[in-house]
């Protein structure tokens, strides 16, 4: 079978490839094309257990391998016996659901213990909630839930705004579509921290939630959460802290290092915290926690009602129905490791940071975009635009994750990547001298451009300049962040993004 042509024109490069790939190539090892015709519509008769194990393994093989160390974002893997043991574990509560805690003592059992061990962790006080979600997304809607309740009882206002930063996580963007509440996004100074005179001068009668982050994805870096507590305790707001990334390791730091990174419910105007466990917690994708300093201001994030002839229906977070598994897997994660687990992986994240702050700062290519702390590192080169190194990285089976404003290269070092690091940095090294070549000739051809077009008028020659640009390098393309390619640059960024996405999710009848 033949791979299809890209039906979206605006993706550019390699992206296009594996998109189109994942949409249409059906063209996999083994003879497995026979199975399309016997999967893509349910049959009469099932398919023997043995085949359909086989197509799937061969389905697997047109994924990416992320598993093998060269993925340097999104993978988060503890140690084999982990995974042995806790699959055992998660095996055992298959079936059961989360909606149903009088059916399943053991399921609501696990989540109040996480709760209770992960909350103690980030120093939360008598009185402390929470509950397990399916991930971060999950986690950050249900906070913005819990406080538009909280708003509602206090305020006669209509509309609720929620003050987050720039670098704040899309999901909040996401919340606030979602439960009808208006979104201030605040510019970051210097350095990727949340500006505290912006965020002063954006409280206003309606703000019914401040968002910080510990430390927000694009730069990892911790908003000044201390003082953000102390300005929403003196106005009287909830602060919601996104820990998805920070919540499982910033407390081992902490403990490692000594240092105050005071990020967490000991702050007292904090009264929220988001943590996810399929990161740093080295738990199942799909295993996240939203925690409360008080239980009763987190029962806002439930929903009840009575008008519906099956009785009444209560849910406590968005999902109805929802897998045992993965609550389990993730609880045994946790116990399996215990504080001890997460203190070597974190004493061997620091070595991994230490080194890949000295191959940065060693090289006379690379240049730090921010000052980390954690060991969520971005990068760029003065000399090599940071999304084509991001392509030619790619080429070679590696994947670092490209960013843009400004462009440059992020990694998130893990367990199961950093024995990679030094081979990363090498390719990092090669592919910038071979750059550094080619970009000798490319911009000696600017110059003879430029001198070339000295008669045409001015506005002429940036507009061919600019073609001659967009057609050799990538500076005007942004990266799309979780689809893992590039955009070629557009004003309508984001027409042009769901278009993508509902051709991508469109049925291939
Ligand atoms: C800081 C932060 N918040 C929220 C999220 C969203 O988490 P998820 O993708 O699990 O929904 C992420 C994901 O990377 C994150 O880094």
């Amino acid at each position: 079978m033949q791979i299809g042509k890209p039906k979206v024109p605006y993706l550019a490069y390699s992206a296009s490839d594996r998109l189109c790939t994942y949409q249409f190539n059906n063209n996999l090892p083994g003879g497995v094309d026979t199975f399309i015709a016997r999967t893509k519509h349910m049959k009469e008769k099932g398919i023997p257990a043995e085949d359909l194990i086989g197509y799937a393994r061969s389905l697997k093989e047109s994924d990416t391998i992320w598993q093998n160390g060269k993925y340097f974002g999104f993978s988060y893997l503890p140690d084999k016996e982990i995974i042995q043991a806790r699959r055992k574990i998660s095996q055992l509560f298959e079936g059961g659901s989360t909606l149903n805690p009088m059916l399943f003592h053991s399921l609501s059992k696990m989540e109040k213990e996480l709760v209770t061990s992960i909350g103690q962790l980030l120093n939360a006080p008598k009185g402390f909630g929470g509950h397990f979600t399916s991930g971060g997304t999950e986690s950050i809607i249900l906070a913005v839930k819990a406080a538009k309740e909280h708003f509602k009882k206090r305020s006669l206002d209509e509309r609720m705004q929620v003050i987050i930063s720039d670098t704040a996580h899309p999901a909040f963007q996401k919340a606030c579509e979602l439960l009808a509440v208006d979104p201030v996004i605040c510019e970051t100074e210097e350095g990727y921290q949340m500006n505290l005179e912006v965020l002063k001068s954006s409280i206003t009668n309606y703000t019914g939630l401040i968002v910080a982050s510990a430390p927000n994805y694009p730069f990892g870096i911790i908003d000044p959460i201390e003082s953000i507590s102390n300005l929403a305790d003196q106005h009287n707001i909830p602060l919601h802290v996104d820990a998805c990334l920070g919540g499982m390791i910033i407390p081992f730091i902490e403990e490692i290092t000594g240092a105050e990174l005071r990020f967490d419910f000991r702050c007292h105007g904090v009264t929220s915290i988001s943590v996810d466990l399929h990161k740093y917690g080295y738990c199942p994708k799909g295993s996240s926690l939203i925690l409360y300093r008080n239980h009763d201001y987190g029962s806002g994030q439930y929903f009840v009602t009575e008008a519906w002839r099956g009785g009444v229906y209560g849910s406590v977070r968005i999902t109805g129905t929802s897998g045992g598994q993965t609550l389990a897997g993730a609880w045994a994660t946790v116990n399996l490791l215990g504080k001890g687990g997460y203190r070597k992986m974190t004493e061997e994240l620091i070595s991994a940071y230490h080194y890949t702050l000295s191959r940065i700062e060693n090289s006379k290519d690379l240049q730090l975009i921010s000052d980390p702390r954690l060991p969520i590192i971005s990068f760029k080169s003065d000399n090599v635009n940071a999304l084509l190194l991001g392509d030619q990285l790619e080429k070679q089976g590696w994947y670092v994750e490209r960013m843009a404003q400004p462009d440059r290269l992020h990694i998130i070092l893990a367990k199961n990547n950093i024995s990679k690091l030094p081979e990363l940095f090498d390719a990092i090294s090669g592919i910038i001298d071979l750059e550094k070549s080619d970009s000798k000739a490319y911009y000696r051809n600017i110059r003879i451009l430029k001198y070339l077009f000295k008669l045409l008028p001015h506005t002429r020659l940036e507009l061919l300049l600019k073609k001659f640009a967009s057609k050799n390098r990538n500076e005007n393309k942004r990266w799309i962040y979780g689809l893992n390619g590039p955009l070629v640059s557009t004003k309508k960024k984001k027409i042009v993004l769901k278009y993508l996405l509902k051709n991508m999710n469109a049925l291939d009848h």
